[in-house]
């Protein structure tokens, strides 16, 4: 595509865009880009003191009605054998640091998993009860259940052995300019994180919080939610939530996020 009709097209918001792109693009740094494990900053850093007080808080939190809500249905028995998730696993906090490891690659489904698949392949395999549809209230509040046993524990995915590739393809997608307006996720989030893009501050594009608890959405959201929401920003053509391709990039986010502590429910404006 012509340049010079891409930038006619922007108008005034996709000029502070092309700035940004302006600045040094991810491939041209010498060593390797990323941000070093010392700089590692959770959204939670970016926010207003009034919304980190409001994800500290567990009792004004609004993401913990959801987490209340995943309690319920953890006992709730269902499908052909009306097996509660309680009736295998018992207390929620016998998940806790699961979520940590979360995606991992599953030998026998040879398939990578995030805390959602895993969530609903328990619920077809195991429960043999209806799917949990992706963003569903149902599978959010059970996510957000499990992730958040895990609160305070530092991220740490296997990134080796067969999860290898899906790192790589994860890895590929974070760097590639995308969209109509060709910027990369490492552009906004490895490059000019602290800096401001319209009314937000960028983050490092971290995805410790999730599902998280968005003001702007009134309701809260998986990380796959939030992820298109970037690709349509630089309007692109986003994959769907629970894609293979998100699923990857959810591998790479977690092991670039190695080491910053879980904060499900996170807040976000
Ligand atoms: C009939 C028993 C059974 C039921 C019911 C069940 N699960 Fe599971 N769950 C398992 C087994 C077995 C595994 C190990 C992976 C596998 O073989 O599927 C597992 C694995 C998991 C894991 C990953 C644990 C890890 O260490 O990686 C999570 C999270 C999970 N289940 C959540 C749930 C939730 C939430 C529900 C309710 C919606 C549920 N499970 C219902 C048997 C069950
Ligand atoms: C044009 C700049 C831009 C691009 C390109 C972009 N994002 Fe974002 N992203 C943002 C802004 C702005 C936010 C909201 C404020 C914040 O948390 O950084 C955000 C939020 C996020 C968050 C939530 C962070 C949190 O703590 O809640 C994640 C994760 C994320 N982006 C990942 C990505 C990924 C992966 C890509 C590439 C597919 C991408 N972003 C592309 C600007 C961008």
């Amino acid at each position: 595509m012509a340049r010079r009709g891409r930038r006619a097209a922007l108008g005034a918001a996709g000029a502070s865009l092309m700035l940004l792109a302006a600045l040094p693009a991810a491939g041209q740094t010498a060593t390797e880009p990323g941000i070093a494990a010392g700089d590692r900053k959770s959204g939670r850093d970016f926010l207003a003191p009034e919304t980190r007080a409001q994800q500290d808080d567990l009792s004004i939190n609004p993401g913990m009605l959801w987490v209340e809500q995943g309690e319920k249905l953890w006992r709730e028995a269902a499908g052909a054998g009306a097996k509660a998730c309680a009736s295998c696993h018992g207390d929620p906090s016998a998940l806790k640091g699961v979520a940590a490891r979360y995606p991992a690659y599953d030998a026998r489904l040879q398939r990578l998993l995030n805390l959602e698949g895993r969530i609903q392949n328990c619920r077809l395999e195991h429960q043999r009860a209806a799917p949990l549809p992706y963003e569903s209230q149902a599978l959010l509040a059970l996510t957000a259940l499990v992730a958040h046993q895990s609160r305070g524990l530092p991220l740490n995915v296997a990134t080796k052995g067969p999860a290898r590739p899906f790192l790589a393809a994860g890895r590929a997608m974070f760097f590639t300019q995308q969209g109509q307006l060709s910027i990369s996720c490492a552009q906004c989030h490895d490059d000019n994180w602290g800096k401001r893009l319209r009314a937000e501050r960028i983050s490092q594009g971290q995805p410790n919080g999730f599902p998280t608890y968005r003001l702007e959405w009134q309701t809260t959201g998986s990380l796959h939610r939030r992820l298109r929401a970037c690709f349509q920003g630089v309007r692109a053509e986003p994959f769907a939530a629970g894609s293979p391709e998100l699923v990857a990039l959810e591998l790479y986010l977690a092991a670039r996020a190695r080491g910053l502590p879980i904060e499900t429910p996170a807040v976000r404006r």
